[in-house]
């Protein structure tokens, strides 16, 4: 076979540097492998960082782009049994970080980054027990949101926060992970808390998504109007994106027995809290970093059984990758931004 592939790839040194190339196709499918059919690939933060050399430095040979993906299977490998032709799927994040705990091989394998290649080719081979089925209410384009923004709240909700119904969630921002954050809290029964730099954006927020109450993270005086807006009492869990003081204000704006995810560092790298509060309050801080294909099985489902329908802010061709680069990077985006290969 000498079919070649069209890919979008990256050399860290920038989003202008993005060029779409092309790779040969795999020759054989190994026994435990998936061919796909790639039809959307959304973009996060993280893709802005690798472009621009920030995760990593620059690349030499360029790497495939992004990590997150949807498509239809091909092909499978002769030892695979949950998957054939014709399935739709997604990507887990890490090639094989199956369940439990991760570890120094495992953290090694997350595609789009550190040298490992990505998604945003024509057609991929992947590990079949690194693929889930995808959510059958969803459009590709949705899909492929769930493997890194919708995995990751996930992870701060429901894995790790074990948000309960009537609990108070706060998340910060309108971008990828906080909206299904915050979406992933109501279906579970909890009450949301948004925090947002815009005027407009908490305007479409209230209308699109019915989040009823949104606090604006620049007014220094925030946590105390999330304090009344829970009647003295705080939020129960915190998907923290943003780090620095903003990290430090959400723990002033904790219940006791919190749960803080602590996912991004877009405020800064470098957070100074009082410890006393965290001590007397019995908050727990717990970073994240995605989570396993288990889990994110755990999630297609319960989109699934809720019908929760991802908020695509935009979607473009994939000869405009560069121009969804630089839209994400504006951050004048509510929810995802995707890539469509259809
Ligand atoms: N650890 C992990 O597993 C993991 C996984 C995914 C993402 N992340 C990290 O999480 C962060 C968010 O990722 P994303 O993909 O959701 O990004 P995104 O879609 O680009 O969203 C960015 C949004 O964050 C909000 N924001 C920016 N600075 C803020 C601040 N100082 N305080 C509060 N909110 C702020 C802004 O919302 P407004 O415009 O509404 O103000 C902005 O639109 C990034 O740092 C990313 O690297 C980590």
């Amino acid at each position: 076979m000498n079919n070649k592939l069209q890919c979008i790839v990256t050399d860290g040194q920038g989003i202008d540097n993005l060029a779409l190339t092309e790779k040969p196709e795999t020759a054989a499918l190994s026994d435990n492998d998936v061919l796909v059919e790639v039809k959307a690939v959304s973009l996060n933060y993280r893709d802005l960082l690798v472009a621009k050399g920030l995760y990593g430095g620059s690349y030499e040979p360029p790497i495939i782009a992004c990590s997150d993906m949807s498509g239809t299977v091909l092909d499978v490998g002769s030892k695979v049994t949950g998957l054939k032709p014709g399935d739709n799927v997604i990507n887990s994040p890490f090639r094989s970080w199956l369940s439990g705990k991760m570890n120094s091989q495992k953290i090694r394998t997350f595609v789009g980054g550190l040298g490992v290649d990505g998604v945003l080719i024509e057609k991929l081979v992947y590990p079949a027990s690194a693929l889930v089925k995808m959510p059958e209410h969803m459009s590709f384009e949705e899909g492929s949101t769930l493997t890194i923004a919708g995995l990751t709240a996930w992870a701060a909700v429901m894995t790790h926060g074990k948000v309960q119904p009537g609990e108070w969630v706060l998340v910060h921002g309108t971008g990828g992970v906080s909206i299904f954050g915050a979406q992933i809290a109501k279906e579970a029964g909890a009450k949301v808390i948004l925090t947002t730099s815009s005027e407009q954006k908490a305007k479409l927020v209230k209308e699109r998504l019915g989040i009823k109450h949104i606090v604006d993270y620049r007014n220094e005086d925030w946590p105390k109007q999330v304090r009344d807006i829970t009647d003295g009492a705080g939020v129960d869990v915190v998907v923290e994106i943003a780090g620095g003081e903003t990290l430090a204000r959400s723990i002033k704006a904790c219940n006791y027995s919190a749960r803080i995810g602590i996912i991004g560092i877009l405020d800064d790298t470098y957070s100074k809290f009082k410890l006393f509060d965290v001590i007397t309050k019995q908050i727990s801080l717990r970073g994240m970093f995605m989570e396993s294909t288990k889990e994110l099985n755990a999630l297609a489902r319960f989109c699934e059984k809720n019908q929760l329908q991802p908020r695509i802010d935009k979607l473009f061709p994939f000869e405009q990758t560069i121009d969804a680069y630089k839209y994400l990077e504006s951050q004048k985006h509510i929810g995802k931004v995707v890539i469509s290969l259809q």
